[in-house]
């Protein structure tokens, strides 16, 4: 009785209790990822996406399609089937955010990448009813006439850059060029057409 009073009328308790389970989350999840970076980045096979993939990925973002798509194929069975290769986790290291999603209205689209053709993707995007009639998945109609400046492209490279991802100068400088004049579809399919190629020819599973 005195225990429980104690918890939730003493700030002190409060703030100590907060901090202690902050600190032992820390240690467990944050701690080890931060020691092992160094090795995941040895064994990774992913590679940086272009300066195109990557304002692709953003349109992805803000088109809100990890909402209804996960990029997470979990070690299971079933999974691997129906998805292909498993996430390792050295697949992420350059992932920020991460998209792994929490919701399967669609499929999983961590190795979507070269399944279908880029004509595929474009009628997809601008009415998915055209290629799958029993779809519900939103039309993206207006991504095909939207077109990119490519203006903040290398703020956000070098952004990523500070962030680990080794993007050098040239590809900084080279990044507006391979967007600009290209629409928003354009680049959303470069970037689904990316996912998953980078560990294709990983059997291992
Ligand atoms: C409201 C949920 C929802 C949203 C938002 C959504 N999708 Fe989908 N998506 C689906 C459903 C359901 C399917 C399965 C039917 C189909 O293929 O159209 C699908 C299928 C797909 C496929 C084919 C997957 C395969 O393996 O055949 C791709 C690629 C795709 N979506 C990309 C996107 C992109 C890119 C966006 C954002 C611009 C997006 N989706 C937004 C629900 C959604």
């Amino acid at each position: 009785m005195i225990l429980s009073k104690d918890f939730t009328k003493s700030v002190v308790i409060l703030i100590a209790a907060t901090t202690a389970v902050a600190a032992l989350s820390a240690l467990v999840w944050v701690l080890p990822n931060v020691l092992l970076a160094p090795e995941l980045a040895k064994i990774s096979q992913a590679k940086p996406l272009t300066a195109l993939e990557l304002a692709g990925r953003d349109i992805y973002i803000s088109e809100g399609c990890h909402v209804c798509h996960t990029q997470m194929v979990r070690p299971l069975e079933p999974e691997i089937l129906r998805n292909g290769r498993a996430n390792k986790e050295a697949d992420d290291i350059y992932e920020f955010p991460n998209l792994w999603g929490s919701k399967r209205t669609g499929p999983d689209l961590t190795n979507i990448g070269r399944k279908y053709s880029d004509r595929w993707h474009a009628i997809h995007l601008i009415n998915p009813r055209d290629v799958i009639p029993t779809s519900i998945m939103p039309s993206y109609p207006w991504l095909f006439n939207t077109v990119l400046d490519g203006d903040d492209i290398a703020d956000k490279m070098r952004a990523l850059r500070s962030l680990g991802v080794p993007y050098s100068d040239s590809d900084i400088d080279g990044g507006r060029i391979q967007i600009v004049g290209k629409t928003q579809g354009e680049a959303l399919i470069r970037y689904l057409q990316s996912l998953g190629v980078d560990t294709m020819h990983d059997r291992e599973q």
